[in-house]
């Protein structure tokens, strides 16, 4: 994968990019598959490295996997899953958060498991505090080492539970899902978060046997079964990576067709990519997203969870907003520190300033924490090439595209970390007939 970029900006990106599955999906429908006592098939899997780092790691655990790259099929036979080695466990976790996932199967199917330090992209502490009371609800035995986590299932395996979480974390509601379908008895799950990619992943575990309803305000019953059975699935596409082409198109003043977006996962972004002056041709198998010409409208937004705006599509819409005539305010209440990569956008030329304080009408869980999770973007202003160092997946993407609508050359390093979730990043800028060079 190319590291590095030289990029002449200036041109708008026009064309067509495909979407395949979510990675805040496809990673997860890959740990569900131990649940079952037979083989599962994933389709429309994208070729990205978090799903290698999943691949691997089920592997470590005896999971066998075929993965046809270019039909985007994945099939699992979780027929021998067995103990891992701590060390090599680690080796292949790299800084992906999915160990904390893979708990409750291993604890069903071999009654133990293991989580090394975590990592994941670098937008604030992203604890696992939730994980591990959830884990323990179910009646797991958690105990700290020197080199990460152990786990072990009590005599008899895990209980169903009462839980209620404090925050609707995407995270901790899976672990919940992946825990409980197979644990003895009923949970009861209060706070729930109800991200579309957890609805398709409800909708595996249905498939698999799981009984699981989706209560109104944010609970979910899970009726315990005893055993599962493999599946067969269609992953839902990828929602995130949808909303950063459509503010590449904004940014750039281009016109991208992005076909596989499908409109019902995106309904608030696409509110506000119409707000914001973004041109939108709503088709039954993608999207066109365009910059209409004329000036865009400066906005207010304010992160949250489903079905708010959701922090993902924040880092690639504020590039575009510093193209607005106007002020615009995002309001990041999901990840405390999710506003790095705008010092990049500053060289560059942006007109941006951070705050401690809640600069929107939700006074969230920052507010009195002195973090700087809100901006201030004033607009327009034009961008000018600069060197930059990629910090994290959606931050990444954003720099690119910054640089891909600034004037002049911009060197971008660490642009390995944007193939975490963007299939074929660099094969699709080419295509959209973006000017740059691959320095490696
Ligand atoms: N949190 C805790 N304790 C926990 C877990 C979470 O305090 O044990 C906090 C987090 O620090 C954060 C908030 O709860 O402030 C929400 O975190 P959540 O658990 O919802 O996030 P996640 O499951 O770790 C997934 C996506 C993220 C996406 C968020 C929010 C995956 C692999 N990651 O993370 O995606 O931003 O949900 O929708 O599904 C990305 O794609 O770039 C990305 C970061």
């Amino acid at each position: 994968m190319t590291s590095a970029l030289r990029i002449e900006g200036g041109n708008p990106l026009n064309g067509e990019v495909k979407v395949r599955g979510a990675k805040n999906l496809v990673p997860k429908a890959m740990v569900a598959a131990l649940l079952g006592s037979t083989p599962s098939t994933l389709r429309n899997v994208p070729e990205i490295k978090d799903v290698q780092v999943v691949t691997d790691l089920v592997e470590l655990h005896g999971v066998s996997v075929t993965n046809n790259t270019e039909t985007g099929e994945l099939t699992m036979d979780p027929s021998q899953v067995s103990l891992a080695n701590h060390a090599d466990i680690d080796a292949h976790a790299g800084d992906s958060r999915i160990p904390i996932l893979l708990c409750g199967p291993l604890l069903h199917t071999i009654g133990e498991a293991f989580i090394p330090d975590l990592g994941g992209c670098r937008i604030g502490d992203r604890p696992i505090n939730y994980h591990l009371r959830v884990l323990e609800e179910f009646g797991a035995k958690v105990e700290k080492l020197p080199t990460g986590i152990s786990m072990k299932a009590p005599a008899g395996g895990l209980k169903g539970a009462s839980i209620e979480l404090e925050y609707p974390s995407v995270g901790a509601t899976e672990q919940v899902l992946l825990a409980a379908t197979r644990a003895e008895g009923k949970t009861e799950l209060r706070g729930a978060a109800v991200e579309p990619e957890i609805l398709d992943l409800i909708a595996i575990l249905q498939k698999m046997g799981a009984i699981i309803t989706v209560e109104t305000d944010r609970q979910i019953i899970i009726e315990g079964v005893p055993s599962l059975k493999g599946y067969q699935h269609n992953a839902m596409p990828d929602r995130n990576e949808s909303a950063s082409w459509a503010s590449a198109a904004l940014a750039t003043g281009g016109d991208i067709f992005v076909r596989g977006a499908n409109q019902k996962d995106m309904t608030t972004f696409l509110n506000v990519y119409r707000k914001m002056g973004g041109g939108l041709d709503i088709q039954d198998d993608g999207i066109r997203f365009y910059h209409p010409g004329g000036e865009l409208n400066p906005l207010f937004v304010e992160t949250n969870v489903h079905p708010g705006f959701m922090t993902d599509w924040q880092q690639p819409l504020v590039v575009a907003m510093t193209q607005a005539t106007g002020v615009s305010v995002v309001h990041e209440t999901v990840y405390e520190n999710r506003f790095g990569f705008t010092d990049a956008l500053v060289r560059m030329g942006a007109t941006v300033q951070l705050h401690r304080d809640c600069l929107g009408p939700t006074v969230c869980r920052f507010g009195h924490k002195n973090f700087q999770h809100s901006a201030i973007i004033t607009g327009k202003t034009p961008l000018k090439g600069a060197d930059i160092h990629v910090p994290d997946l959606r931050g990444g993407f954003s720099h690119v595209i910054a640089a891909l609508s600034a004037e002049g050359t911009s060197n971008v390093t660490g642009v390995s970390v944007i193939s975490r979730g963007y299939e074929h990043f660099v094969e699709k800028l080419n295509a959209l007939g973006a000017q740059f060079e691959a320095m490696d």
